[in-house]
């Protein structure tokens, strides 16, 4: 039996370059396999979809005419509760506006902009400790590292645990990622326990802040009082465990992407070289061209949809492919061409609508500042492996590593 489209998008042959298929996919824009959720595929309706009140993000909510995909963590004993990326209004909207009163505008303006420094310093040491120019692993040596000391600055959790969250981050990542071949119930046990675990760790930690608070962001949210009241213990290790996952497992696919594909675009590398502000739109346009976040697999339907002509029954399972509407035709003139000159470069990269990316501006920074470095630093860089090996996840999608040379750095 040919095996569907769905299957060969998740099929990790063919991870390197999932484009054709997508475009494949789009033919249909509401795609649907027997059983399986409702796949969109194409740029507006996705668009419109996440600006929907009648489609829920809470794991929660039965999705009842199809076969939920995405094994959920059994809800037992000493399970955390679900970040607010996994609640609807208006407990999602409590959440991220008492989160974002320690990170950004209108209470904290400065707390990202003020990381500058701190950014530009990170940046630098990993690039002088690169070793041999010769042969470089970008994702170990750089991708990674750089994007997670930030976040535990950020967020005031300790680097030298770095070796014991990075386990349960991986172990939550995959089980994001709707992999035919994984074993549901063993995944969503793997799940469970990863989140127990940093939970008690995040526990330990947010006691110890409270006690004694400093100026990171889980010392504030810790011993905040708003208008909308302190979080709870539980909602604050949930809030914790979320920005530390999300800081995580994301940035690092975007640097890595970024390179990748300035390498193979070496004008555009050239230009950035000469010219560093051409990192705002290089960025923009990696985000539509080779987004972190190829699709959403866990909306549920809260009644009947009507999405270009199809009916959505309530209660549907919806993926939404938001790689696959960064290369819609009918929104982007030439989609498969990488092109930071593009006059409007609207993606869905950070997604949109209430749940749109939280951590967006720092992103896009790290992304900025690690790029347009490395373009300065690294002399005549060139790829070792093209393509290079990928992860299993299909959802965060990224090289596993990127192995580059180069004749030397630059001071
Ligand atoms: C290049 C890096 C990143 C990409 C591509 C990315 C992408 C996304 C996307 C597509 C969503 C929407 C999810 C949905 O609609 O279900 C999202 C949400 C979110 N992101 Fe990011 N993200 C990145 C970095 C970060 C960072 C660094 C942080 C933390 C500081 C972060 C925190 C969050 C949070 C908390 C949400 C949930 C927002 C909500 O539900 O209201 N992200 N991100």
């Amino acid at each position: 039996m040919t095996p569907s489209l769905l299957h060969r998008i998740l099929d990790h042959a063919n991870r390197a370059d999932p484009y054709p298929l997508y475009e494949e996919l789009r033919r249909t824009p509401v795609h649907h396999e027997d059983d399986g959720p409702y796949v969109i595929s194409t740029y507006y309706e996705i668009r419109g979809l996440l600006h929907d009140p009648r489609i829920s993000s809470d794991t929660r909510t039965p999705a009842s005419h199809t076969a939920d995909p995405l094994p959920e963590a059994p809800q037992g004993e000493g399970a955390l509760p679900p970040g607010f990326l996994k609640l609807d209004p208006p407990e999602h909207d409590r959440l991220r506006r008492m989160t974002n009163r320690p990170f950004g505008p209108p209470h904290s303006p400065r707390r990202i902009d003020g990381m500058r420094p701190e950014l530009h310093d990170i940046v630098t040491g990993l690039i002088d400790g690169i070793g041999d120019p010769g042969r470089i692993d970008l994702v170990e040596q750089f991708s990674y590292p750089f994007p997670v000391t930030v976040i535990c600055r950020l967020l005031g959790v300790p680097r030298e645990d770095e070796a014991r969250f990075h386990v349960w981050a991986d172990t939550l990542a995959a089980s994001l990622d709707p992999d035919p071949d994984a074993d549901p119930g063993e995944r969503g046990k793997d799940a469970h326990d990863a989140r127990m675990q940093l939970g008690m760790y995040l526990a330990g930690l947010i006691e110890e802040r409270r006690r004694n608070p400093g100026e990171d962001m889980l010392s504030q949210l810790a011993t905040a009082e708003g208008e909308d009241g302190p979080m709870t213990t539980m909602e604050l290790l949930s809030t914790a465990a979320l920005l530390l996952i999300a800081g995580h497992e994301t940035t690092v696919n975007l640097i890595t992407n970024g390179m990748l594909t300035l390498l193979r675009n070496p004008d555009v590398l050239r230009r950035l070289r000469a010219e560093p502000r051409l990192a705002v739109p290089v960025v923009e346009e990696l985000l539509r061209f080779e987004p972190p976040v190829q699709l959403l697999p866990q909306r549920v339907t809260l009644a009947d949809i009507d999405v270009r002509g199809v009916t959505v029954p309530k209660g549907s399972g919806l993926w939404l492919v938001l790689a696959s509407g960064n290369r819609d035709p009918e929104r982007f003139a030439d989609p498969d061409r990488f092109d930071p000159d593009r006059p409007d470069i609207q993606h869905l990269g950070l997604g949109s609508g209430i749940h749109s990316c939280f951590g967006a501006p720092l992103a896009r920074l790290e992304a900025q500042f690690a790029l347009s470095e490395l373009a300065r630093r690294l002399e005549n860089p060139r790829l070792l492996q093209d393509p290079p090996p990928y992860r299993q996840n299909a959802v965060l999608r990224g090289p596993r590593q990127l192995h580059i040379g180069c004749d030397g750095i630059r001071p």
